[in-house]
């Protein structure tokens, strides 16, 4: 048969794109060519439905040593010990969760989507705000931190029976010690989503959920630098029966109540390709080499944080502790939205993605904001100076909006600084 010149035409393009380019989407990375030969091998063509050893189809024995050794090698890095690395995103490791742990209209607890929450932690258009109760925890208005205390007389008040940590846009380390306390307060389950910071956690240089939460869920693509995909773990001490009965009468554990949220509940058949790619990438955030880079991703998102500071903008929370940055344009520049400032990003080739800033008046479409991240740029080498010219091409970029040869000049010098560095260091 032809290649399919259309489609690899495209992916030639996106290719260029993504080699000339600046990637500061905090939520984005660069896997290793071993990830990627994971994901496109013969993998994708087999059905197995079920779970290791207890399958809906014949032939799972090869992919099951592959889940198998996914399970493991995840449950190793997080020191967890349950894992299910079955959910086609963190999407749909969040919705599992909900199915095994709530019943509709149950109520729960999330951080507001509008300051830093994530659409499947409660928003109205989302699963989680359709099907269930969501009420909303903030952040203070001048410290941009979570407010604890506010938190605890909601949770208080509410009685939600979920409190979820963790989310999108939100730079700070959590305290999820006080957030167990509270859940416990409430007699709530505590379920953490640590998709974004997942990768600083694995390399032990932020504090692991895993030892306060009931449920821990993550994407496996951020800074965990895996292929596209959703993990669910959970920690030592909670597979207890939490009081759901099967038609049979038994007690089930939250394990089995999750693996059955997973499959069937919520998805069929697992993709075994993504699920080795997965492996592939547990298997190198094993390594110590990934420890090192995950500081460099802390090191350089302070350093932007700092050089974009010391131009005069204002940074969210005011600096950072994990890989994201976020800016806040209301200051500098009153009349300049989100999405004018990443539209005139993008032009000069440099991709990062507007977003909202705490008690934003712009809507999610305009926003206040940017929301900067480093694991995708540190992958390809960059390090504490680059990005000090990084703060001073985005500050160039957003004082000339709509001067296109300013932006031009700009894209140039970009496309001069990626192209001698590497996406696959292997
Ligand atoms: C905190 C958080 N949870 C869940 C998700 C959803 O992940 P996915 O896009 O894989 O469904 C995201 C995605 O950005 C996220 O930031």
């Amino acid at each position: 048969m032809e290649k399919d010149k259309q489609i690899f035409d495209i992916i030639a393009r996106e290719d260029a794109r993504q080699h000339m380019g600046m990637e500061l989407i905090a939520s984005e990375n660069f896997v290793s060519h071993q990830v990627l030969e994971a994901m496109g091998s013969c993998l994708t063509n087999k059905y197995a439905e079920g779970y290791p050893g207890k399958r809906y189809y014949g032939g799972c024995q090869v992919v099951d040593e592959a889940e198998t050794i996914a399970i493991e090698r995840v449950k190793k890095l997080f020191g967890a010990a349950w894992a299910n690395v079955q959910p086609h995103s963190g999407a749909q490791a969040n919705m599992a969760v909900f199915m095994a742990c709530l019943k509709p209209g149950d109520k729960f607890m999330g951080l507001n989507l509008s300051q830093g929450g994530h659409l499947s932690h409660g928003s109205p258009v989302n699963f989680s705000g359709l099907v269930f109760d969501a009420v909303e925890y903030n952040v203070d208005p001048e410290t941009g931190l979570v407010d604890y205390d506010k938190m605890e007389e909601t949770a208080l008040r509410e009685r939600p029976r979920l409190i979820i940590g963790g989310a999108s846009a939100y730079s700070r380390e959590w305290d999820y010690a006080r957030m167990r306390a509270i859940a416990d307060r409430v007699g709530a389950i505590f379920m953490v989503d640590m998709a974004h910071p997942a990768g600083l956690i694995a390399a032990g240089l932020l504090d692991n959920p895993l030892k306060y939460a009931h449920i821990v869920t993550s994407t496996t693509h951020k800074t965990l630098r895996g292929p596209r995909g959703g993990i669910i773990l959970m920690g030592e001490d909670f597979d207890n029966p939490w009081g759901k009965t099967t038609p049979k009468g038994q007690l089930k554990t939250m394990s089995a109540l999750l693996d059955s949220a997973v499959f069937p509940g919520t998805q069929g058949g697992p993709l075994e390709n993504v699920i080795a790619a997965k492996a592939v990438a547990f298997g190198e955030a094993l390594q110590p080499s990934f420890k090192t880079y995950q500081q460099q991703v802390l090191v350089n998102a302070r350093a932007l944080a700092k050089a974009l500071k010391d131009k005069g903008y204002k940074i969210v929370s005011g600096g950072t502790d994990n890989h994201c940055v976020l800016l806040d344009l209301r200051e500098n520049f009153p009349e300049l939205t989100g999405k004018q400032a990443e539209r005139a990003l993008v032009e000069a080739d440099i991709t990062a993605n507007k977003n909202m800033v705490p008690y934003d008046t712009r809507s999610p479409f305009q926003t206040s904001g940017i929301r900067l991240g480093t694991p995708a740029i540190t992958t390809r080498g960059a390090d504490v100076i680059m990005m000090t010219v990084v703060a001073d091409f985005i500050d160039e970029v957003l004082r000339n909006v709509d001067n296109h040869e300013a932006i031009a000049s700009v894209r140039e010098q970009v496309n001069a600084m990626m192209a001698p560095m590497p996406i696959f260091a292997d």
